[in-house]
């Protein structure tokens, strides 16, 4: 067990869509707008489900809950089609629609000698922060394009450790999804969720809103913990 986690954390791992942006809502208003049509309507519950999950694995994800069964090719042109609609829905974002407290909350962990990188499964996230003009603040980026395998499988924040050329010991996740906290444990890291308690209480330390996050704040929980532990 770390007794130090604040000098112990090197690297912050930062999901992208619900922890950097907003795009989470334009992701659930995208796979809405596609079953708009369908018996079946998806659910703020639902969609939890779809957090952290790669968009053909979210679409079988739907049609299981609807019961509804697709070919190959007709999955292949919904996921096109939900895309088409999702990257209208962003692609007039700007650095203005970085989620509250998050720019400073980078700007504190790169002045206490933090790495930063972005960990996403999706394959639009280096394209947005390419759009927010974001990209030069990270240190290790990957997204969708990198992976081969969705949260809560490790891989995308074991590849987000490697860019930084840190051990995975030494890296913080900051995750909106059940799914990213379970990976972020998976692959040996300390995690801090974005959201409700009520889906991320696997997570080491729930923040309702980005507004709170805290590198000092974070660093005195851990280590608060870690007393109340020894
Ligand atoms: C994740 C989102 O970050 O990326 C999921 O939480 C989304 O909702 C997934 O489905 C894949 O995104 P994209 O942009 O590749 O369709
Ligand atoms: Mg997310």
């Amino acid at each position: 067990m770390n007794k130090t986690i604040g000098l112990e954390i090197k690297g912050c791992i930062f999901d992208m869509d619900g922890v950097i942006v907003d795009t989470a809502h334009y992701h659930y208003l995208s796979w809405r707008k596609l079953t708009a049509d369908w018996s079946y309507q998806i659910t703020p519950e639902a969609n939890e489900s779809l957090k952290g999950v790669s968009r053909m694995e979210s679409l079988e994800i739907i049609l299981e809950l609807a019961g509804v069964t697709k070919s190959d090719s007709e999955k292949a042109d919904l996921c096109a089609k939900k895309n088409e609609w999702y990257r209208e829905s962003i692609c007039a974002m700007t650095a203005d629609d970085t989620l509250p407290g998050v720019l400073p909350f980078i700007e504190q962990l790169k002045s206490a000698g933090l790495k930063v990188a972005l960990g996403s499964a999706s394959k639009n996230a280096k394209h947005i922060l390419a759009l927010m003009g974001l990209t030069d603040l990270f240190d290790g980026l990957v997204d969708g394009n990198d992976l081969t395998r969705s949260k809560p499988d490790p891989q995308v924040f074991l590849l987000a450790a490697e860019a930084m050329e840190l051990s995975p010991s030494h890296c913080l996740v900051i995750e909106d999804a059940a799914k990213g906290i379970e990976a972020a444990s998976a692959a040996g890291m300390r995690s801090v969720g974005i959201g409700e308690v009520e889906y991320l209480h696997a997570a080491d330390l729930v923040l309702p809103s980005t507004a709170l996050l805290s590198w000092s704040m974070i660093q005195s929980h851990f280590l608060k913990n870690e007393r109340t532990a020894s």
